[in-house]
């Protein structure tokens, strides 16, 4: 049984202690944390991953703390390079636990494959055999993934869409409807593709080209919501009522303009890539999902949306898509992304998903909340300053000390880093 994830003081700890804490709320053992020394892989693993490998990139990873979703305690585990980040979703979260925490969803994890099939003379001809033989379909697409069958997945269902191109003519698209379970699904649903597209290709007797997922994996939507109250906004000479109305005034923007859309939604990605990041999972298949399910109604607007329900809280929701798994790819692969499963403590890939999107929510909170009060910069220049300090050469208690004055200086730049750090050492 884990504990709490409001773990006192985590941000003040040394690496070895915020390690012990975890090993001591049961979160991992001290093997599972020694791992991490090393970003979790050896390079003779990494040239099994990929092709023509060099060496390792390791990112920072941090764990976001007092996150309680559905009510159950998590710590969230994230791969990120972007200070602001870690400590943003942190501190709303504690705001969030104040409104009783997150409540999340997730739908079915049902991923779509598209065959593309050409050289039709008669579509609806076509569409109506293929809708005709969906039991056959179904079940030539089932032998693709025996396993997956057994644990309780499998093809669901077929869809038939006519697409009129300009440069290829009309023609039809297959869609295949795939419970991925707790995978991510790309090659489950790539492989049934393949395997099904010969027996289209007799059925129409058209010519099948593309066989791929579609990453646009809009059955496979996950939702968060939370509502804060008024109170727990106030901050430093900020009523709570003027965070809120700030708030909402800023999720207006992004709602009504695609260019503050993309920053808006960027900021939630801050937080969904993080976690997708640590647990192993194709950020890119997410990011791309995200932004396509932004533009779903022809003009990209905002992922989440912000109100002030009947009781005067602030109250956010977030819904995308989410092909994010806990088996197969780099999730069992990676040791650390093993880790990372194992503290957020999730049983399957819904699961998953909902602490993903909680943590996108935050993100985004924690993002509108600074931006329509003290401004962005002023957080974010502490935690930035550090890295100008390391970029500068200062390393140990030198860089808390550089980082601390270019901030009282209003100077956070790389001249001046330099030049405390040789004043430093002189
Ligand atoms: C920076 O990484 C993310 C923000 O730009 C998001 C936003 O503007 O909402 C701060």
């Amino acid at each position: 049984m884990t504990g709490s994830s409001r773990i006192s003081g985590f941000h003040n700890k040394s690496i070895k202690e915020r390690r012990q804490a975890l090993i001591d709320g049961a979160w991992l053992d001290s093997t599972d944390t020694a791992i991490l020394d090393r970003g979790g892989i050896e390079p003779a693993l990494a040239d099994r991953m990929i092709e023509n490998v060099i060496g390792l990139y390791a990112l920072p990873l941090g764990i976001a703390t007092n996150f309680l979703i559905n009510g159950r305690e998590v710590l969230v585990p994230m791969a990120v390079e972007e200070p602001s980040v870690v400590a943003g979703v942190s501190f709303m979260a504690r705001l969030i636990r104040e409104g009783g925490g997150f409540s999340a969803d997730a739908d079915e994890p049902e991923m779509i494959g598209q065959i593309q099939i050409l050289d039709l003379p008669d579509l609806t001809a076509a569409e109506k055999t293929l809708l005709a033989h969906r039991e056959e379909i179904l079940a030539e697409a089932a032998e693709a993934d025996p396993v997956l069958v057994r644990a309780g997945g499998g093809p669901r269902d077929i869809e038939v869409r006519t697409i009129d191109s300009p440069l290829s003519g009309p023609f039809l698209v297959l869609h295949l409807i795939i419970d991925v379970r707790d995978a991510m699904g790309a090659n489950a649903v790539n492989t049934a593709c393949e395997r099904v597209a010969p027996l289209i290709e007799r059925l129409t007797g058209g010519r099948t080209r593309l066989r791929i997922l579609s990453n646009l994996a809009d059955r496979r939507l996950a939702r968060a919501r939370c509502a804060i109250p008024a109170a727990a906004l106030a901050f430093e000479g900020w009523s709570g009522e003027a965070v809120r109305e700030g708030i909402l005034e800023a999720y207006a923007f992004a709602a009504a303009d695609p260019h503050r859309a993309a920053t808006h939604n960027k900021g939630i990605m801050n937080g969904v890539d993080a976690v997708v990041l640590a647990t192993g999972n194709d950020w890119r298949a997410v990011e791309a999902g995200a932004h396509a399910y932004a533009a779903r109604h022809g003009t990209y607007t905002s992922l989440s949306t912000w109100e002030c329900d009947g009781e005067g809280r602030l109250a956010g929701y977030l819904e995308l898509p989410m092909a994010a798994g806990i088996i197969g790819g780099a999730t069992r692969v990676h040791p650390a992304a093993r880790a990372a499963l194992k503290i957020l403590g999730v049983r399957t890939a819904r699961e998953l998903a909902e602490v993903i999107v909680s943590v996108g929510l935050a993100q985004n909170l924690a993002a509108l909340r600074a931006l329509s009060t003290e401004g962005i910069q002023h957080g974010h220049m502490r935690l930035h300053a550090r890295q100008v300090a390391i970029a500068a050469g200062a390393s140990g208690e030198a860089v808390d000390r550089i980082a601390g004055q270019m901030v009282a200086e209003h100077a956070v730049r790389t001249d001046r880093a330099e030049a405390l750090v040789k004043q430093l050492r002189k």
